[in-house]
């Protein structure tokens, strides 16, 4: 008999089923199974107690009656606990077979596969262009990236878009710098994206100060937006500059998207916006601007949601508006996801209530929409990050530090690599520490950004995680074994290191369905975590190279699980491992 992968979904199933054929049970009982305190077995069905309180039965004596009527089987034991919990524990057969199937990458992916995937558009990283990405972003890229491999992984189709800020009114600003300054758009030199930010900065300035270079920028940024060549051509161009420069990042991350659809490409969509929201009386003139209000809501009741300002423009809402109509009909998206920082979470409450509104006039069905925001990365000051003369730290001076740092790492470690090696291991470890530091701790929650504890080998950190997995390579290199193999002779788990790291492996699912379900790739990180600090104490205590080929297959068995599900788990983070390190 096969195992099933779920273990929770599985006895949460296997209790319904009893239930359904006893009288003392009915449709609304919940078995709630979750993984149990290892003291008291693997899994624990708590859903007894809270069904029996509302039934005004007495709790135990149901769950007696449950676990007495459960079908009789060899794979585990079954006892009752406490007020009326139900505790399952796993039998060394059942967690042997369950490890055989499912500890490889292949059978791994099968049994993840959604029943019913569905077409997910993650919206993420979306950097304003004429400027350098700062750190902020680097949350944005990085959480939305895990996001859309974790949903991948299990089947959905993901189409990956990054919504560039590509039409605000910084252009104007900038058009008006470099039109009076004279500036040739095709040789601002080496680092052309910090010449436009310096240009923008010194207009902005200007802009504060003076009244008519306020008006001219303004004048500027009507004639784009009318579609004047010129202006055009030059908004283009830094457009394209801006887009390279984005990309370095997003090679060094290893991110592509699918589409980079800015606002700009929204611009001729947002009449049907305006049209949409007054046809049904979603939206009201207020002070020359169309605005929505949410009179249900507490705050949005008097706080307005503006979609057209009082000068006629259209903003961030109108864009958003009019992103979430052609993503509906034209990429059929049945969920969205916006990755953004915590600050945007009114204008994304705001942007779902009035779509929810408009698609329910419309009587269209409406995609999932989840915003996904964050928190800010602090300093050591417990301040947001700055340099030290107080500018926001870029984006790609973190990146390269990053990697600079683990060079010396790999350097100190091994004297004679290569410099080629040692760029390449610098690469995965100093990237994947970033990542990792970004996206282990609840995303929403301000973080510290620490080199020292990124880069440490010991803890919750990518080092230590990749240590682990060289560490299982090395141990089937040295004994010329293939860590895909299969291990026939082994034989159930028996010592209490074997157990443990056994009973780790299945948990693996609940992990990536809570962090699925919450969209917090934390949840992850935190099982990895826990999985490769048992790998470790049942290495130290168990030696693999045995003579007894039963005994030497398990354990082979145990590293060859441990190393896919490390591997795959780092994978979906977007984290790269190495052979050695
Ligand atoms: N460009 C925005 C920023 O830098 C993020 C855009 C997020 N996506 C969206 N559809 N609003 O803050």
């Amino acid at each position: 008999m096969s195992t099933s992968f779920d273990l929770v979904l599985f006895f949460d199933n296997l209790l319904i089923e009893t239930a359904c054929k006893l009288d003392e049970f009915s449709d609304s009982f919940h078995p709630q199974t979750r993984s149990a305190d290892e003291r008291f077995g693997d899994f624990q069905a708590n859903g007894v107690l809270p069904y029996a309180k509302k039934a005004g039965k007495n709790p135990r004596e149901l769950a007696q009656k449950l676990l007495e009527s459960l079908p009789p089987c060899n794979d585990w034991a079954v006892e009752l606990a406490g007020p009326g919990f139900i505790n399952f524990s796993l039998s060394p057969d059942f967690l042997l077979r369950w490890t055989m199937d499912h500890g490889s990458e292949e059978n791994l992916t099968r049994a993840v596969q959604s029943e019913s995937p569905s077409k997910v558009v993650v919206d993420y990283s979306s950097p304003n262009t004429a400027k350098q990405m700062h750190v902020g972003h680097i949350r944005s890229t990085i959480i939305g990236e895990s996001i859309a491999r974790i949903l991948a992984f299990q089947g959905n189709k993901i189409l990956r878009d990054n919504h560039l800020g590509d039409w605000g009114t910084q252009f104007g600003i900038l058009l008006l710098a470099i039109k009076e300054q004279n500036i040739s758009l095709d040789n601002l030199g080496d680092d052309p994206i910090a010449k436009l930010e310096n240009l923008y900065r010194a207009g902005n300035a200007r802009v504060k100060e003076e009244e008519t270079a306020l008006h001219q920028a303004r004048k500027e940024l009507v004639k784009l937006q009318e579609g004047d060549p010129e202006n055009l051509s030059l908004w283009e161009k830094i457009r394209d500059i801006s887009m390279s420069s984005f990309q370095n990042i997003y090679d060094l991350l290893d991110v592509r998207f699918d589409h980079s659809l800015g606002e700009s490409f929204y611009r001729d969509k947002v009449e049907e916006v305006y049209n949409g929201l007054s046809k049904h009386q979603i939206c009201q003139e207020d002070d020359g601007a169309l605005v929505v209000f949410h009179p249900e809501h507490k705050r949005f009741a008097k706080q307005p949601f503006i979609i057209r300002k009082s000068d006629g423009a259209s903003n961030y809402a109108t864009t958003d508006l009019a992103t979430l109509g052609y993503r509906q009909k034209e990429w059929e998206a049945e969920q969205i996801i916006y990755v953004t920082d915590g600050r945007q979470r009114d204008h994304f409450e705001q942007l779902f209530l009035t779509a929810k509104k408009w698609y329910a006039a419309e009587e269209e069905s409406l995609p999932t929409l989840n915003h996904v925001w964050f928190g800010t990365i602090l300093g050591e000051d417990n301040k947001a990050i700055k340099t030290r003369d107080g500018q926001p730290i870029k984006l790609i001076d973190l990146l390269e530090e990053a990697m600079k740092r683990a060079a010396e790492m790999v350097r100190q470690k091994n004297a004679d690599l290569s410099e080629n090696e040692v760029n390449h291991r610098a690469h995965i470890i100093g990237l994947g520490a970033v990542k990792y530091a970004d996206l282990s701790q609840d995303r929403t929650l301000d973080y510290v950004f620490s080199w020292k504890k990124m880069l440490a080998m010991q803890g919750n950190t990518a080092p230590y995680l990749q240590y682990a997995v060289a560490r299982i390579k090395s141990i089937f290199r040295k004994m010329e074994n293939d860590p895909k193999g299969s291990f026939p002779a082994a034989r159930p788990p028996e010592s209490d290191p074997e157990r443990k790291l056994s009973r780790k492996l299945i948990f693996f699912p609940l992990a990536l369905k809570q962090a699925t379900r919450e969209l917090k790739p934390h949840f992850l990180c935190t099982y990895l975590y826990e999985l490769a600090t048992e790998f470790s104490s049942f290495y130290n205590q168990e030696k693999v190279m045995v003579d007894d080929p039963a005994t030497r297959d398990l354990r082979l068995l145990l590293c060859s699980s441990t190393q896919s599900f490390l591997i795959t788990g780092l994978g979906l983070l977007g984290i790269d491992t190495l052979d050695e390190m």
